[in-house]
């Protein structure tokens, strides 16, 4: 049995204060559900909302690290630093990340292999675009993410690994995979990982789905065998939404 598992992608929103007003009203509401809860604030918020979640079911990830462990690098924070505040876990290869910052599937692998050594857990991002999807490619682009990002990653280390699939076309557009058509995709990713790691290496995966989820339609798309847990960004902002997708009814 996989436990589902349902992440909040803050991206570049909420101070400090705000991250912390957020979690407060986050706390109260996931319990012993059977649920993994995990937010992923800003840099700046992570040290505070490591401190704010303490003794609560909310988990706390960073949004992206870099590439490298130390040195000249102006401007990035390193796994180290997530790990002296206490991270455990951290989104790598988001479309955003891929699309705005140039990020490839060399360097989203470079980023996902040193966060396993340094014994963090990955959640890594991969979807395809529209034209990618028009084009009838969207199993090929998805499948090569998915060997590329965990290029050296072996069968110990892939316990560590949760796969977030997020159609770049839903993302933050209100337009959701079917999800049928979503599961499709999550079936082609197990069967990816039961050629390379074994079927049940497969089996216990944890693939979330992302891209405009809401609580209105998390109940249907978690209903599919193959979609274990949820990436949300935008209504993960507020507790009025985020609770309840979490929370959803089986
Ligand atoms: P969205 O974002 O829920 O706002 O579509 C999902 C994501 O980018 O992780």
């Amino acid at each position: 049995m996989r436990t589902p598992f349902i992440a909040g992608n803050w991206k570049m929103h909420k101070t400090v204060g705000e991250a912390e007003a957020l979690i407060a009203e986050l706390r109260p509401a996931f319990g012993a559900g059977g649920r993994r809860v995990l937010v992923a604030p800003p840099f700046t918020a992570l040290e505070r909302a490591v401190a704010a979640t303490k003794g609560s079911a909310i988990e706390v990830g960073a949004q992206n690290m870099a590439a490298e462990r130390s040195g000249a690098h102006t401007g990035e924070v390193s796994v180290l630093m997530l790990k002296d505040l206490g991270v455990e876990v951290v989104i790598l290869g988001h479309s955003e990340r891929r699309a705005i910052y140039g990020e490839t599937d060399a360097t989203v692998n470079t980023k996902v292999r040193l966060a396993l050594e340094e014994g963090l857990e990955v959640i890594l991002c991969i979807g395809e675009t529209l034209d990618e999807r028009d084009a009838g490619r969207a199993e090929d682009v998805v499948r090569a993410q998915v060997t590329a990002g965990l290029d050296g990653v072996g069968a110990a280390e892939l316990t560590r690994v949760t796969l977030a699939y997020e159609p770049v076309w839903a993302i933050g557009t209100g337009r959701t995979a079917t999800p049928d058509d979503a599961n499709a995709i999550h079936r082609m990713i197990r069967a990816t990982i039961a050629d390379r790691y074994g079927a049940e290496a497969a089996e216990q995966l944890i693939i979330q789905y992302g891209g405009s989820v809401k609580p209105g339609n998390v109940a249907a798309l978690m209903a599919q065998p193959d979609i274990d847990g949820a990436l949300v960004g935008g209504a993960s902002l507020t507790a009025d939404t985020f609770i309840p997708i979490v929370n959803f009814d089986v």
